[in-house]
């Protein structure tokens, strides 16, 4: 009987002793495992773009500084987005997310802001992976397609948004997308911090990210309301984002495209629709000396300037006091005469 409990006591020893091996194996081999990713995904994020401070890096003071430096002429464009991003990046947990459209003639400045967001707010810029740009017209050229559409958009938002929270959509000529897309959008803009997916039955965070919608619905809008507030005598300096913001809402959502009775209006999930307005001449002067200078012609003439200014029409009729063109084409024709300068230098 003594030796049973002998060889009894033996065995329980030396299997406990194999699980104390095992256990003390187990936890040595998740200590290095964890030890080996975390030097991985530190030595990735050393040569890649994580989604870390390191390279979302939020900076709105570098915003204002580029905005304050290189846009002309949308003041209320420059401090309602400012505001915007100020206060979002400050609210602690924000129960939504940033949701804004940007809307205007053409050549105003919409997209060129949107690229100056991109590089305050990521350090790889426009080319950082958490930085989406989707194109109406291009991307989504088919209205009998829509369906697929739908569920491609809605499954690649899902799937950015589990990449890196804090990512930024950008969705250019929503007024050439087909109608009714947008709706897809709305669970990922509306009023929750998380949203559960239905195909992969996980929470997706979405009060980090940003939205942001262009187009030129509601510039006619824009237009009339600019004019008749300077007809009265309001300076484009007093102007005020209230004094545009209805009326875009009610013009995009009654225009034909993207936004046409679109839940995106009608749910309220747009948090700011922003007015870029129509330039005058003032401006696209100031865009025609820009472009002589980046090509080396520093002060150029004022024939110079003028022969650009030719090629912009401007209007609408009896005033023709904006560029209907903004901005846009100055650049290429500035580089033809800086061409055609140096030829005839040359020759
Ligand atoms: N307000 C502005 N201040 C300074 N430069 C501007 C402004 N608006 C436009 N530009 C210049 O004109 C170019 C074209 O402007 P941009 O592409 O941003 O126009 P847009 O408003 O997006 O027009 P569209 O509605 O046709 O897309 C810019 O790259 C920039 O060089
Ligand atoms: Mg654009």
């Amino acid at each position: 009987m003594k030796c049973y409990i002998y060889i009894f006591l033996l065995l329980s020893i030396f299997i406990i002793s194999i699980q104390c091996e095992l256990i003390t194996f187990s936890v040595a081999t998740a200590a290095l495992s964890s030890f080996a990713y975390y030097m991985y995904d530190k030595y990735n994020c050393e040569y890649q773009e994580c989604c870390t401070d390191k390279y979302i890096l939020s900076d709105i003071d570098r915003l204002n500084y580029m905005l304050t430096a290189n846009l002309y002429g949308q003041q209320i464009a420059h401090e309602t987005i400012i505001n915007a991003l100020r206060g979002y990046f400050h609210t602690h947990n924000s129960p939504k997310a940033l949701v804004m459209s940007f809307h205007g003639t053409p050549g105003t400045g919409k997209t060129y802001v949107v690229q100056m967001i991109a590089t305050a707010l990521y350090k790889e810029g426009i080319h950082s992976k958490y930085y989406y740009f989707f194109n109406g017209r291009n991307d989504y050229p088919l209205q009998r397609k829509i369906d697929e559409y739908k569920e491609e958009l809605y499954e690649k938002i899902s799937e950015s948004l589990r990449k890196c929270e804090r990512s930024m959509f950008v969705f250019d000529e929503v007024d050439k997308m087909p109608e009714g897309l947008l709706n897809t959008l709305v669970p990922f803009l509306d009023y929750h911090s998380y949203h559960k997916s239905s195909k992969h039955n996980e929470f997706i965070y979405q009060n980090k990210a940003i939205f942001i919608f262009l187009s030129n619905t509601g510039s006619a809008q824009i237009v009339r309301q600019l004019a008749s507030l300077w007809e009265r005598g309001k300076k484009r300096e007093d102007m005020r984002l209230q004094d545009f913001e209805k009326l875009i809402a009610d013009g995009a959502f009654n225009e034909k495209g993207g936004f046409h009775h679109s839940d995106t209006i009608q749910t309220n999930v747009i948090d700011y629709y922003v007015p870029f307005l129509p330039l005058e001449e003032v401006h696209t002067r100031k865009c025609i000396v820009r472009a002589f200078t980046e090509r080396n012609v520093i002060s150029p003439k004022e024939d110079m300037i003028q022969e650009i200014l030719s090629h912009l029409s401007f209007g609408p009729k009896p005033h023709n006091l904006y560029s209907m063109s903004g901005c846009k084409r100055i650049e290429l024709k500035t580089a033809a005469i800086v061409e055609n300068l140096s030829n005839s230098k040359s020759t």
